[in-house]
């Protein structure tokens, strides 16, 4: 298995910062990415659009089993992990997100050939 390793980035002081729409979703950019952030039991991240076909995530809708439908075509996905269970076989990336004491902190890996140094 692959060993990831992630550059944390700071988006907000806390999750109160957090300006979501009344979805509980919002996009935001993150070291040139498109991110969207989730607010279900916990916050989640993941790419702002959709595998199928580019459908914005943030415009969708999430459901008390934090499973996030994309607002074009409606398929579905987990925030917890990215798979698809409305059974079309696509995989929606997701992102760690943590809280602390410092504020809130999305994690994209490294990549290039340098980063397995770190
Ligand atoms: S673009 Fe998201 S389901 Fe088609």
């Amino acid at each position: 298995m692959k060993n990831k390793k992630y550059r944390w980035y700071k988006i907000a002081d806390n999750e109160n910062d957090l300006r979501f729409a009344e979805n509980n979703l919002l996009q935001l950019v993150v070291a040139g990415k498109k991110i969207c952030i989730a607010k279900g039991k916990e916050l989640y991240a993941c790419t702002a659009k959709c595998p199928h076909a580019g459908g914005i995530i943030a415009d969708g809708f999430i459901d008390n089993s934090d499973v996030v439908t994309c607002p074009l075509h409606r398929y579905k996905f987990s925030l917890q992990n990215g798979r698809n269970i409305s059974s079309e076989d696509y995989y929606l990336k997701t992102y760690p997100i943590q809280t602390t004491g410092k504020g809130v902190f999305i994690g994209i890996e490294e990549t290039g050939l340098m980063s397995w140094l770190k």
